[in-house]
């Protein structure tokens, strides 16, 4: 399915509908769609109002325009978290009405026995751990995770927390790990510890593969984190083409002859 560690890097960028899936698609390895489309196309203050249908909705627009890149679906608040019962009555609705490949969801060392019974039952299951915005009222912020962590590794053999939790999804079965704004010498040194492949988004260029969301990474959204790199400018690309129409209708020069019907253009 995925290249094994130590390969090339995995390519990954999020997805919500038709149009950015069928452009991502040929250049990515994996394509999320992630509830991050909560707040890019919904205007939500968090990912938290993101409902198990609207996933599936997205889901199945993003499965439909994809040839060939690995489509994962993000498990959205409050479906998975109560039960390992639940997490698989929802992740199989995800799987069934939408033909996604895999699954992901939040969390590390307390969701492995979810996530083993996840994969258990035929769902791939792709973890999410460091910065996991559904957490964001009880990790208070969205500041990088694991300086502390970071600082001991020089001074002791044992595991932190976040390391912790990037082996518990690796031996649950997850078959990747997301790593979510951790410092850069923790996510690397997890990256080098851990059997499976991780995809970094503010992490570290020593993971296995680096993830944007399509938004950000184009420059369409207004702001964005530190680990966002902008590769264009669609923003005022969309400005001056909306503006330009504006224009346009109001000094009447469109429609012109050539964009209508029974005259001669
Ligand atoms: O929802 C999302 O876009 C994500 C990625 C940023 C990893 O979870
Ligand atoms: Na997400």
């Amino acid at each position: 399915m995925l290249a094994a560690k130590g390969g090339d890097k995995l390519v990954a960028l999020t997805a919500y509908h038709a149009l950015s899936a069928s452009l991502a698609d040929p250049h990515c390895d994996i394509l999320l769609v992630g509830d991050s489309l909560g707040n890019v196309l919904y205007g939500f203050e968090s990912t938290l109002p993101v409902t198990l249908d609207m996933m599936i909705a997205h889901g199945r627009a993003v499965v439909g325009a994809s040839d060939y890149a690995l489509v994962v679906i993000d498990m959205p608040f409050e479906s998975y978290e109560q039960s390992k019962e639940q997490a698989f009555a929802s992740a199989a609705r995800v799987m069934r009405e939408t033909g996604c490949g895999a699954v992901k969801l939040e969390g590390g060392s307390h969701f492995a026995e979810t996530i083993a019974f996840l994969t258990a039952r035929g769902i791939p299951v792709m973890a999410h751990i460091g910065l996991t915005p559904q957490s964001i009222h009880t990790l208070g912020s969205f500041r990088a995770q694991g300086r502390d962590e970071a600082a001991a590794l020089s001074r002791s053999n044992t595991p932190g927390p976040i390391e912790m939790d990037a082996e518990a999804v690796a031996a649950a079965g997850a078959f990747a790990v997301v790593i979510e704004a951790v410092v850069e010498p923790l996510a690397r040194h997890i990256s080098a510890k851990v059997a499976i492949p991780t995809i970094g988004i503010g992490a570290s260029p020593a993971c296995d593969g680096q993830i944007l969301v399509l938004e950000d990474m184009l420059g369409m959204t207004e702001r964005t984190a530190r680990f966002v790199e902008r590769f264009a400018d669609v923003r005022s690309t969309m400005n001056a083409g909306i503006a330009a129409f504006s224009s346009a209708v109001r000094n009447g020069s469109f429609p012109k002859n050539g964009n209508l019907y029974g005259v001669k253009a």
